[in-house]
């Protein structure tokens, strides 16, 4: 069976990473689909979202699949013919917004379906947007993100 597993992931942290892998005990295989979002500013671009994903999970070989996508996540799970979504759940507070995405996804493609995956305690906290401020004001993050997210975010971040 496959899944998607679809984010911002700007950037991809030590929580979403947490969700992939415990996917992948699940799933045999796994599409990150990193949101290109047009609208929104984002700290790290697309392509390099998409490529420090890779890395992060070069273990799992071709079980792992990244890439970006634009539009409708429903339009991508037909594009793709998986209908199988992962998200993760930290707390109780992200359950009425994915509750809804939810809801609205399965009105528009009857066959979509979503697997939620509770954070760990370690990561139930970390967030891509604390990370960035506090990486963003010279904070250390370097438990809260894979080695090759927190080199990048050295490399952003090194003159400022
Ligand atoms: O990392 P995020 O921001 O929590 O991911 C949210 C995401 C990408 C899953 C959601 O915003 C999404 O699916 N966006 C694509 C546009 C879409 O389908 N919108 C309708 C459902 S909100």
């Amino acid at each position: 069976m496959a899944a998607i597993y679809p984010g911002s992931f700007d950037p991809f942290t030590n929580g979403h990473l947490d969700i992939a892998e415990r996917a992948l005990d699940v799933v045999d295989k796994l599409i990150i689909g990193v949101l290109n979002n047009t609208t929104k500013t984002s700290l790290i671009p697309i392509e390099q979202r998409v490529e420090l994903i890779q890395e992060t999970l070069k273990e799992y070989g071709d079980r792992v699949e990244v890439e970006s996508f634009k539009g409708l996540l429903v339009e991508y799970c037909k594009h793709k013919k998986i209908y199988t979504v992962v998200r993760g759940l930290r707390a109780v507070s992200d359950f009425d917004y994915e509750h809804a995405i939810y809801l609205m996804n399965k009105k528009m493609l009857p066959d979509f379906e979503t697997l939620f995956f509770m954070s760990n305690t370690e990561s139930s906290f970390i967030s891509s947007t604390i990370v960035k401020e506090v990486a963003s004001l010279g904070g250390e993050v370097v438990d809260q993100v894979p080695e090759p997210v927190y080199r990048k975010l050295r490399e952003i971040y090194a003159d400022k």
